[in-house]
């Protein structure tokens, strides 16, 4: 072999060789870029998850859900479709309305208005409850406002009833 051709062929090789080098340092590069990418996408898929659950966790923070032991209300008879009953529950400071509506629906929610507290009534006529003071309106149905300066809806009161008695079993402070 020549001296031109050994140089050639040393010459090639030692080119192989460079590419093989920066081709390696190209692979590590890779595989650390790689990993970073993937940590930041894992990093940022935690950060997405957890802002899209947090309505969520907000709205389960604000939510309260008492169970009680049962409260004897009163005998379904004494309180005939179309009217409403005057209780307190779960304290005596916690004025309370049972509706009994047309339909023969039982409700019942917590009547201080949510506005500045003024007693809620139940109106038959229109099927609604009222509070008086600033014409705030809330549904019969769930307690929400319809109409009117409240905002917030009334304390929704879970009944049951027991051998045409109706008890108080629980407590929802908001409720959807
Ligand atoms: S206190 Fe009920 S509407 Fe204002």
């Amino acid at each position: 072999m020549t001296d031109k051709k050994k140089y050639k062929r040393n010459q090639k090789d030692s080119n192989d060789d460079m590419i093989n080098l920066v081709d390696n340092l190209n692979r590590d590069d890779d595989v650390k870029y790689n990993r970073r990418a993937f940590l930041k996408s894992a990093v940022g898929a935690s950060v997405a998850l957890g802002l899209a659950t947090l309505p969520f966790s907000v709205k389960a923070m604000l939510e309260s859900d008492e169970e009680e032991e049962a409260f004897k209300i009163v005998s379904l008879d004494k309180v005939p479709k179309g009217s409403s009953y005057n209780f307190a529950y779960p304290t005596e400071a916690d004025t309370a309305l049972l509706i009994h509506t047309e339909e023969g629906e039982i409700k019942a929610y917590n009547n201080k208005c949510t506005h500045l507290q003024c007693p809620v009534f139940y109106e038959k006529e229109e099927n609604v409850l009222l509070c008086p003071c600033h014409k705030g309106y809330f549904s019969v149905e769930n307690g929400h406002p319809t109409a009117g300066p409240p905002q917030r809806e009334l304390p929704l009161i879970k009944t049951e009833i027991r051998n045409g008695v109706v008890y108080a079993v629980g407590r929802k402070v908001r409720h959807g």
